[in-house]
Parts: C-alpha cells; structure tokens; sequence
C-alpha cells in the first residue's frame, strides 16, 4: 500500500563503528554515532519491510518493529550479515574498521620501560560491502556509504564500481556530521550523481527508504 511500500521485503541495515581488540582494554575503531544507520533501519519498519539491524557498539534504543544483532568486530559483522541473507535490500551505514590487530593480546600489553611503544601490526578486515556485491546471494539492491572530505561524487563512483553496489550514499563529513544530527548527501549511481539539501538525519532516511521501495517495485521478484 501507499502506506507500506516495501511490505513484504526483508531490508538488511548495518550501523555503528566496529571495535577490533588490541588487547582486553583498548580496540581500533572509526568514529560513528550509529544514528544514521538506526533512522534508516526506523524508516524502513515504518514503511512496512521485515528490518534486520546489525550493529555494532553504539549506545542507541532499538527502533520499533526492528530486530536488531549486537555485533563487536568486522568480521562477527560479516558473520551476522550473512546469516541474515536473503535480503532484497541491503544499506551498509557501518563505519566498519578497515584493519585489525594481526594478534590481539590476551593480557593487557604494557610499558616495557625502554621508552619503546609496543609493535602494533595489522591486517586487513573484509570488505563486508564488496563481499555482498559478489555474493551467490546478493540483494537486489546493494547500497553503500562512503564518508569523504574531498572530492565526494569521484571518489564515490570508483567505490560503487570497485565493490559492486548499485547506489553509494556520499557525505561530505570535512563539517561537523559525526555524531550530528543533519547530513548532506549526495548519491551516486550508475546514472549519474543526486544531491539533495542538508537534512536532519530522520529526513535522509526517510528520503532514502522511498527512493529503495521505488527501486524495488521496479523490478518485483
Ligand atoms: O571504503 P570505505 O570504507 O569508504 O567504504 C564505505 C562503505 O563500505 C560503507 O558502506 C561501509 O559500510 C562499507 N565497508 C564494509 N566493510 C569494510 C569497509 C567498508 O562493508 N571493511
């Protein structure tokens, strides 16, 4: 119905930071509030759809109607995210941590005394993004964000191709976004690139959800 556009559709949401243990008592992690994430996942119950929110550490009440799983690292994210396949639509809003600690230590690592800091190696986190852009079981609909401080729309073409998704949702964070409660987004398809004006967050995602139950009902399954 008008009401309920995406009614019948599971829409997969990931939201928040990932935390990646260096040891017991400190982690890597990019700065995400969630917020972004958790509207849309709000939008997309309120417009019908079974909603999936995978999340990582952030301090957010569930939104109504929304089953949510509660995730820490990258890779327990891509674990959740594919157990929850298939989806018809998939939003990845995660600010997923591109590296963790090749080894976390299991006991608090400490000062040697040398006046030395501890080797911190890393290794590269899976893609979740790209992962779902090739998968057997790829949604219908594959849509990314990217958080750029320069030349936004460019850069945002090259991530849609590079990890295969059909829409990605740039933000121009070099202002004050983080953990703000407004956004201006431009996004970025194969067609070419649609700005629209800043927005309380609430707005963008209720924006965005109609834009992905139009898509959908462009190609029923
Ligand atoms: O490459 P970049 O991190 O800017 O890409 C951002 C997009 O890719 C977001 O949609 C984010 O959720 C997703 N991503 C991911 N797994 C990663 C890194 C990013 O799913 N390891």
């Amino acid at each position: 119905t008008a009401d309920t556009p995406l009614a019948g559709r599971h829409v997969l949401v990931t939201a928040g930071p990932t935390h990646e243990p260096i040891d017991p008592v400190r982690y890597i992690a990019n700065r995400s509030s969630g917020k972004q994430g958790f509207a849309i996942a709000a939008a997309a119950a309120r417009a019908g759809a079974r909603v999936t929110l995978v999340a990582g550490p952030v301090h957010l009440p569930t939104p109504a109607g929304v089953r949510r799983v509660d995730v820490e690292t990258a890779r327990e994210m891509l674990a959740a995210v594919e157990a929850a396949l298939p989806a018809d639509a998939a939003i990845m809003v995660a600010a997923v941590a591109d590296w963790r600690a090749a080894d976390a230590a299991d006991q608090k690592l400490k000062k040697d005394g040398s006046g030395k800091p501890a080797p911190l190696p890393l290794v590269e986190n899976p893609d979740i993004l790209a992962t779902l852009g090739k998968h057997a079981k790829r949604p219908a609909l594959l849509v990314g964000f990217a958080a750029e401080t320069q030349k936004v729309a460019e850069h945002a073409q090259a991530k849609l191709a590079r990890k295969g998704a059909d829409w990605i949702v740039a933000n121009d964070v070099s202002g004050d976004v983080m953990g703000g409660d407004s956004n201006s987004v431009h996004i970025v398809s194969r067609d070419g690139v649609e700005s629209w004006e800043n927005l309380p967050k609430d707005a963008v995602a209720t924006r965005l959800i109609e834009k992905v139950a139009d898509a959908l009902s462009a190609r029923p399954d």
